[in-house]
C-alpha cells in the first residue's frame, strides 16, 4: 500500500510538471499533455523547424525530420540501452511490489544480446511462413466481418480491428482457446506502458496482465518442450540460446507487439478513410491499390508514433550536441509528415509517386520484425472491407485512445448500411 501511494504521489507530482512545461510551449512535454496530444501533427511541423532537433526542458531531445529520425536510428553510436548503469525499466514494469520478473525484450536491448534474440525469432516471419499464414488470416477476416455486418450498428475496434490481430498472432504462437477480451485487456494496459506508468490503477493492471500472461506462457512452454507442435513457441522452446525467462519475454513481446500495433493499423485506416472518401471510392474501384493505400496510412496516420534512442557516446545531431546516455526521441509520425521527404504531406492520397519510405515500422537494427505480417493483416483487412462497404458511415464521434507512443482509436461505431456518410 505504501508502494502505491508513493507511486501515486510521484506520477501525480510528474504529471503536472509536465502539463505546466507543456502550457509554456515545450513541444515534447506538448507530445504527452493534454490537449494537444489528441492531434500531435502541429507540434511535430513545430518541432521539425530550423534543424529538427528540439532540446525539450524534459531533458530529452527530439528529431522530427525524416532525415534526422532515419539517420538516428541507422547510426550505431545510438542503441536502446545507456552505457553508465543507468537502467530505465523494462516497458512493461508495473514498479509495484508483487510483481513476476520483467526482463527488457530484443526490442530494448543492445547488439550482441538484441542479434542473439532477434535471429531466435527470426523464422517466424520468413517469406515462405508469411504467405503460410495467408489462408488463416483470409478466414479470420469472413468470419468476423461477416458477423459485424450482420449488426446493426457495430464497433469497428472491438468486433473487427482487435480480434483479428489476436486470431492471427494467437494462431502463430499456437495459443489454444483465446480468450480475446482478456488479451484486449493485457495489450491495452502493456501497449499504455510505452508512455511509462499513468496511474496506480494502471500500474496494477500492468502487474496483473503480466502476471497472467507469464502464467500462460510458462504452462504453454512447458507443454511444447514435452511435445512440440508447428507453432512459433515449440520452435522457440526447443531451440537452444534462450534462457527461461527471455523465452517468456520473447513469447511476450510477439503477442503484445503482434496485435496493439495491427488493431490500430486497422482502426486508423478506417478513420482516415472515413474522412476521405473520395480516396475510399478510388480503392473500391481498384482493389490493386490496397498495398499502397496500407502504405499510406502507415504514413499518414501511424499506429507507433515514436521510439527511443540513447548514444552510447558524446555526440550531435545536425550541429546540436548530444550527450553520451541522454533520450533522444524520434518522432516517426513526424518524419511520414516531413515536407521535405514527402509532397503534399498533410493530405491523404493512396496514389501518390513512391517517395521516400515512410519509418512507421522503425529503420535500422530494430526494424519492426513483424512488418511483412503487418502488411498482409492490413492489406487483407482493408481488402475485405473495401468489398463489403460501400461507405464507411461513422455513426459516432470515434474515441481516441488517451496514449502518447501508440497512437489509435478505442471506439469506432460503423453502420453497415449504404446510407449517407458521416465523419
Ligand atoms: C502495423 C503494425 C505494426 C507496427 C506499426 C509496428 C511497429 C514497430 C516499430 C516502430 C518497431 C521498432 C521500434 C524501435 O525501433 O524502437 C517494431 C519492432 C518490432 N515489432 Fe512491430 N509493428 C507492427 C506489427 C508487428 C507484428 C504483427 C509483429 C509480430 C507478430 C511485430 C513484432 C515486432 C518485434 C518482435 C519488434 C522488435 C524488433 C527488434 O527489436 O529487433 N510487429 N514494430
Amino acid at each position: 500500500m505504501r508502494a502505491e501511494l508513493r507511486l501515486g504521489t510521484r506520477l501525480a507530482v510528474e504529471r503536472a510538471a509536465v502539463w505546466l512545461m507543456a502550457s509554456r510551449g515545450d513541444g515534447v512535454a506538448r507530445l504527452v499533455s493534454s490537449p494537444w496530444r489528441a492531434d500531435p501533427y502541429p507540434t511535430y511541423a513545430r518541432l521539425r523547424e530550423g534543424t529538427g532537433v528540439y532540446r525539450s526542458k524534459l531533458r530529452i531531445t527530439s528529431v522530427a525530420t525524416h532525415a534526422l529520425c532515419s539517420k538516428v536510428l541507422r547510426d550505431r553510436t545510438f542503441g536502446v540501452r545507456s552505457t553508465d548503469g543507468a537502467e530505465p525499466p523494462p516497458f512493461a514494469a508495473s514498479g509495484l511490489p508483487g510483481e513476476v520478473e520483467v526482463i527488457p525484450s530484443m526490442l530494448e536491448v543492445d547488439a550482441p544480446d538484441h542479434t542473439r534474440l532477434r535471429a531466435l525469432a527470426r523464422p517466424a516471419f520468413s517469406p515462405a511462413k508469411i504467405t503460410g499464414y495467408r489462408a488463416g488470416i483470409e478466414e479470420a477476416t469472413a468470419r468476423l466481418l461477416e458477423r459485424a455486418l450482420a449488426k446493426d450498428r457495430f464497433d469497428l475496434m472491438a468486433d473487427f480491428a482487435a480480434p483479428l490481430p489476436i486470431t492471427v498472432i494467437s494462431a502463430l504462437l499456437g495459443i489454444p482457446d483465446v480468450d480475446s477480451a482478456a488479451f484486449v485487456r493485457y495489450g491495452r494496459v502493456l501497449g499504455a506502458s510505452l508512455d511509462g506508468t499513468k496511474s496506480v490503477r494502471h500500474a496494477r493492471a500492468l502487474r496483473t496482465a503480466n502476471r497472467e500472461l507469464r502464467a500462460l506462457f510458462t504452462r504453454l512452454i512447458a507443454e511444447r518442450t514435452a511435445d512440440p507442435g508447428p507453432d512459433v513457441i515449440s520452435a522457440l522452446a526447443t531451440s537452444t540460446g534462450l534462457t527461461a525467462l527471455e523465452l517468456a519475454t520473447t513469447c511476450e513481446l510477439l503477442l503484445i507487439a503482434g496485435f496493439e500495433t495491427t488493431t490500430n493499423l486497422i482502426g486508423n485506416a478506417v478513420w482516415t478513410f472515413a474522412r476521405n472518401p473520395d480516396q475510399w471510392d478510388r480503392l473500391r474501384a481498384d482493389p490493386a491499390l490496397v498495398g499502397a493505400a496500407v502504405d499510406e496510412v502507415l504514413r499518414y496516420e501511424p499506429p507507433v508514433q515514436m521510439t527511443a534512442r540513447i548514444p552510447h557516446r558524446d555526440t550531435e545531431v545536425a550541429g546540436t550536441p548530444v550527450a553520451a546516455n541522454s533520450m533522444v526521441i524520434v518522432l516517426l509520425g513526424s518524419a511520414g509528415r516531413d515536407p521535405a521527404a514527402f509532397e503534399r504531406p498533410d493530405e491523404f492520397d493512396i496514389g501518390r509517386p513512391k517517395g521516400a519510405d515512410h519509418l512507421a515500422f522503425s529503420s535500422g537494427a530494430h526494424y519492426c520484425l513483424g512488418a511483412p505480417l503487418a502488411r498482409l493483416e492490413g492489406e487483407i483487412a482493408l481488402g475485405a472491407l473495401a468489398g463489403a462497404l460501400p461507405a464507411i458511415t461513422a455513426v459516432a464521434e470515434p474515441k481516441w485512445r488517451k496514449t502518447t507512443v501508440i497512437r489509435g482509436l478505442s471506439e469506432l461505431w460503423l453502420s453497415p448500411g449504404t446510407g449517407s456518410r458521416a465523419g
